[in-house]
């Protein structure tokens, strides 16, 4: 096979100037490292290695780090710490085949989940030592059991509705996967252990990954401290289905002069679980009428997403009698997907929200049009280089009330 090698040193020319930003911490630097590293293997890598890296690699890798999760083996490697440990030794930890686990380690090193030390030993990478982590551990058990069955059940579903969108949130490929007519939140809520691994896991996902409250994200104090009134309302900002508390609990940590209270709002088998003194933590189901008034932000993160248009403009509609105009401030964290070239990140959560929910991300353009027929105008869209998410500021659209 000829080699156009044009294209390979074209990519190895901006891996070095990225390398060099790096270097500088610029943001946006390691992101931008990982896509040309991407860029570099598919560029490289031939036809018969790509089928066989998405046929067999990476799903043996899923599933032996699944059962590895069972095994508890990414703690015994914790443990181990510098030293490592053997694949003897972890089959006996573990009450399991020697032969099976050794074989299992060896795919994992070969995959750059573990470190082979020396012949049948392992110590843990950075990334097995978060796998360690009960909220990393979590992520893993529900996107192979729930997530990872819908991905396997989306062709055949295609095949079977002749290629339609799905659009409905009782019948899509996470029901034929799971035979079940409960939307995956119901879903959820019925199978407690995959309840705990979801929220567990929505803790941890964006780890690491600039967030909204970050220095040159979405500038907290200007649009929110400043301005803040207390004859309005003591309460600055509410999270409405903000999980266990997770962005509350980081905006208190950043900004520790907020000047009002703090609310978490979410389903009751959420909320029972949450215990933070950074936030009051209260049920509330967000189809219906938002009981706090005049706070200064209502809050929503990456629950747009999760719901068809209709339901989108429910939720939002809830909001606005709470809302005082020209003060109150709806804030959106959501995926706003580029126009072109989105990047897979973006992309696959996608496809997360079209085999779990029968949803999508949305585009600007889709989400102007959902916000004005809820009666709210998008103000600015906060942005950071490389980030996955942005944050929406909207307002009432007084013209609606
Ligand atoms: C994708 S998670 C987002 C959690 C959190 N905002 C975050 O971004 O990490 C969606 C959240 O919406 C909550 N939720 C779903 N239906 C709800 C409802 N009817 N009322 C309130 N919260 C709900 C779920 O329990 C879950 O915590």
């Amino acid at each position: 096979m000829t080699q156009d090698t044009s294209q390979v040193e074209a990519i190895l020319s901006q891996l070095q100037t990225a390398g060099a930003s790096y270097k500088e911490n610029t943001p946006g630097a390691r992101e931008k490292l990982m896509s040309l590293s991407h860029d570099l293997i598919s560029s490289l890598e031939l036809p018969s290695e790509a089928i066989m890296r998405m046929g067999w690699a990476e799903p043996a890798r899923a599933a032996n780090c699944r059962t590895a999760v069972d095994l508890n083996i990414f703690e015994h490697l914790k443990q181990s710490g510098e030293a490592g440990i053997t694949a003897k030794e972890l089959a006996a930890k573990c009450s399991a085949d020697e032969v099976l686990i050794s074989r299992t380690m060896r795919h994992l090193a070969a995959m750059n989940v573990v470190s082979e030390k020396s012949e049948n030993t392992y110590s843990a990478t950075p990334l097995a030592e978060a796998l360690s982590e009960s909220r990393y551990r979590d992520g893993i058990l529900f996107l192979y059991d729930v997530a990872g069955v819908s991905f396997r059940h989306l062709p055949e579903y295609l095949k079977n509705t002749g290629y339609k969108l799905p659009t409905s949130v009782t019948d899509g490929p996470f029901q034929a996967a799971h035979k079940t007519e409960l939307s995956a939140f119901a879903w959820l809520d019925k199978t407690p252990p995959y309840l705990q691994a979801f929220n567990n896991y929505m803790s941890a996902y964006r780890f690491g990954k600039p967030s909204w409250v970050d220095p040159g994200f979405y500038p907290v104090s200007d649009r929110l401290i400043e301005g803040f009134n207390s004859d309005y309302s003591d309460v600055f900002l509410v999270d409405v289905g903000g999980g266990k508390g997770h962005d509350l609990h980081e905006l208190k940590a950043k900004y520790p002069q907020i000047p009002g209270k703090l609310i978490l709002q979410d389903r009751p088998a959420v909320i029972s679980t949450v215990s933070d003194d950074s936030f009051e933590a209260v049920s509330h189901d967000f189809f219906t009428a938002q009981p706090i008034k005049h706070a200064r932000a209502y809050y929503l993160h990456s629950i747009l997403h999760n719901w068809g248009d209709d339901d989108c403009i429910k939720i939002l509609q809830q909001l606005k009698p709470a809302m005082k105009p020209g003060y109150s401030r709806l804030l959106l964290n959501e995926i706003v997907v580029p126009r072109q070239n989105p990047t897979w990140p973006i992309t696959s959560m996608d496809q997360l929200m079209l085999v779990l929910a029968a949803i999508q991300e949305r585009t600007e353009a889709h989400l102007t049009e959902l916000l004005k027929k809820a009666g709210f105008n998008i103000v600015k869209i906060y942005s950071y280089e490389f980030g996955q998410e942005s944050l929406v500021e909207a307002e009432l659209d007084v013209t609606t009330l």
